[in-house]
Formats: structure tokens, C-alpha cells, sequence
């Protein structure tokens, strides 16, 4: 007898959860469960890329000096505090071969990729999670449960949480895990994402302080390029010599390595995300809100959200919300695999207004 599919641990991974529930491979779906800027990619990309094919002939440069003075020049740090990742989620296993052996913490619940990471260098985890709703930080009770570790990971804006440690939060943190001796990697793959704020909202000013701090950008969520990989590290000059030393040569493609300069430069297309995030987060906040669900307060550009109590009384909860969605054609993401959450929440991708609406209008049928 077949055994029933696991579920996938991220994202977009419609054909697994199709099959799990019984579902014909071709069945159709909108995907609201990947958390990528609907709007990309910019335009340009495609022919960019087109006229990259002849240099695929070559090795790219081994230290991506370009692609890292843009970022530089980006974030106004030096060149030397700057390494070129396949994206976010080679940052994050990076990060964590600098603490082989050692002790992790990771704030919980969060990206399962920072305890996958750990696990691969033989790490241990202490999974410190924040109770819900509010998923708030109490940062006394944070710092004493970091009491032995070497290193802990968080996400800010967090996935799949969608809150938002607050930046004097974040600068009492940095001192009081300096103090310890205790590691910080701050993965801020949302942060040009995050509402009213926009990168204004990173960490980047506290690097100079903070030299035990590290912080990782993606540029697929912003960008939506997740299929060509690319993201860096920021830190001080030093750390980034370290994870240097132990990434792979020619870890990012030519072609990838050659878009970072005329993405971070396209400022019409930042303009037009922050025009859309403007008008339909809020506007998709007050409308989940209003068809029964609890809305965790949400800081960027996705919801976690679960049936409000008295469905949830019904007998309706987030498990028998994802079928009858997915039996509508409207894929979300599970919650199953995100220690704390547990299957208990769904997380919703915000989509351009015309997909809003569409799922919007197929909440009627499944919240009753
Ligand atoms: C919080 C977080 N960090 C990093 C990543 C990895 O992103 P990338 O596509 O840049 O590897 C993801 C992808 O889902 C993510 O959710």
C-alpha cells in the first residue's frame, strides 16, 4: 500500500500536497504559499540574461568584485564586508559551518533552513519559541536561555511569523549577546519588504559595533527570482573572510553575478513594490480579518493567519481550512513543519490586488 506523501517543507511545492490530498497532478492552482514579490521579475531581466548566454563560455570572477562593490555602494559598507551567496540559503548554511560542533539556538518559530544548516555541521539546537499569538520577544527571558550557546540564528521581518523585532530591541540584544560571547545571524531576507519601512528598517548601521553580528540578504524574494539564485552576507571584514574561505568556488553563475548591479540600481521597480505593498497589505489585513480569520499583526508581505475562535469552536481549524481551500484551487502554506506552529496557522503569500481578490471571494465558500 502506498504510504500517504509527507508534507513538503517549503513553499510552492504543489505536487506533493496534490497528491496527499488526492488531487489529479494537473489540478489547477494559485499559489499564495511562496512569499515572492508578485510583481518581478523586473522586466528587463529576461533580455539581460539573454544577452549574458555567450559569457557562459567563461568562469565568472572568483571574488564577484562587481556584484560586491554594488552592494557595497548599496548599504554604504566596504567591499571587504560583502560576500556573494547562492542566495539566502547558502548564507545560512555559511553561517552556520563558522560554528561546527558548537552550540545553536534558533528563535522559533521560524525558517526550518537555520536547523537543517545546524544539523548538517553536527550542531546542536535549542529551539527558543514565542508563544502565540503575539510571537512578541521577551528579551530578558531570550538572553538567559542563550545561557552556553555559541551562536543563534532569527529572522527579521521572521518567516513565517511575518513580526518584527524592534530595532532598539535588536540593539539591546546585540549588547547583551556581545557580553556572553554568543554569535548573531540575522537573516533579513524580508526586509525590503517590510511595510511603511522598506530597507530602512535593517540592521545594516549596526554592523560597525557589532562585529559579531552577521546579516543575510536574499535578493529572490524582492527580486522573484528564486529559480536563479543570489543573496550575500554583511559583516565585518574579517567574518567575511572566514565564510570566504569556506564557500565553494564560482558558487554564484556569471549570469546571476552580472544582474545584482542593475537590480539594486532599478529604483522604478522598488517604487512600484512599495506602491503595491502600500495599498494591499492593509487593505488584504482588514479584509482576512473581517471573513473570520485571527491575523497575527503582520510587518510585511505575507499573513500568518488561522479560522478566529469561535470557527475554530465550529470544529473549523487551519488543517480543515487548507483542504477546502486546496480543493478550491487556492494552494497556502501549511504550517506542519515549523516547530511551535505545528499545523496549527496557515501562512498567506500577498499577491497582486486581482489574485487578493480572487482568494478573498473563495473564503466566503470555506468559512462557513
Ligand atoms: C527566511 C528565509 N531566509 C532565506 C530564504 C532563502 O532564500 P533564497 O531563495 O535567497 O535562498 C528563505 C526562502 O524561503 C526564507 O524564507
Amino acid at each position: 500500500m502506498l504510504s500517504t506523501p509527507s508534507w513538503p517543507s517549503h513553499g510552492g511545492q504543489s505536487a506533493a500536497l496534490l497528491q496527499r490530498f488526492g488531487l489529479p497532478p494537473d489540478y489547477p492552482l494559485e499559489d499564495f504559499s511562496a512569499n515572492l514579490n508578485p510583481l518581478g521579475p523586473p522586466e528587463w531581466v529576461a533580455e539581460a540574461l539573454s544577452s549574458q548566454l555567450l559569457a557562459l563560455k567563461h568562469y565568472p570572477a572568483p571574488d564577484y568584485g562587481a556584484a560586491r562593490e554594488a552592494i557595497a555602494a548599496y548599504h554604504r559598507v566596504a567591499v571587504e564586508q560583502v560576500l556573494l551567496t547562492n542566495g539566502g540559503a547558502e548564507a545560512i548554511f555559511l553561517a552556520a559551518s563558522l560554528h561546527a560542533g558548537q552550540k545553536a539556538g534558533v528563535l522559533a518559530p521560524s525558517f526550518g533552513e537555520y536547523a537543517r544548516a545546524c544539523h548538517a555541521y553536527q550542531m546542536p539546537v535549542t529551539s527558543i519559541t514565542l508563544p502565540a499569538p503575539a510571537f512578541a520577544l521577551d528579551l530578558d527571558a531570550f538572553v538567559a536561555a542563550l545561557e552556553g550557546i555559541d551562536v543563534v540564528f532569527l529572522c527579521r521581518p521572521n518567516n513565517p511569523t511575518a513580526t518584527l523585532i524592534s530595532f532598539d530591541d535588536m540593539q539591546a540584544l546585540l549588547a547583551r549577546t556581545a557580553a556572553i560571547n554568543c554569535r548573531v545571524v540575522v537573516d533579513e531576507a524580508f526586509i525590503d519588504m517590510t511595510v511603511g519601512r522598506g530597507e530602512a528598517a535593517s540592521l545594516t548601521p549596526l554592523l560597525v559595533d557589532h562585529p559579531h553580528m552577521l546579516l543575510l540578504r536574499s535578493m529572490t524574494k524582492f527580486f522573484t527570482l528564486p529559480g536563479l539564485r543570489l543573496g550575500y552576507v554583511l559583516a565585518s571584514a574579517p567574518l567575511i573572510r572566514s565564510l570566504g574561505a569556506r564557500q565553494p568556488p564560482w558558487s554564484v553563475n556569471q549570469m546571476a553575478a552580472e544582474l545584482v548591479a542593475p537590480l539594486l540600481a532599478d529604483q522604478a521597480f522598488a517604487e512600484r513594490t512599495r506602491t503595491w505593498l502600500e495599498i494591499e497589505h492593509p487593505r488584504m489585513a482588514i479584509a482576512l480579518r473581517a471573513k473570520g480569520l485571527e491575523v497575527v499583526p503582520s510587518t510585511t508581505n505575507f499573513f500568518l493567519v488561522r479560522p478566529n475562535n469561535a470557527l475554530r469552536e465550529g470544529g473549523l481549524d487551519s488543517n480543515v481550512l487548507f483542504e477546502r481551500l486546496l480543493q478550491r484551487g487556492m494552494l497556502v502554506r501549511h504550517t506542519q513543519n515549523f516547530s511551535g506552529l505545528d499545523g496549527g496557522w496557515l501562512r498567506i503569500a500577498l499577491r497582486d490586488a486581482q489574485a487578493n481578490h480572487r482568494l478573498l471571494k473563495v473564503f466566503n465558500d470555506c468559512l462557513c
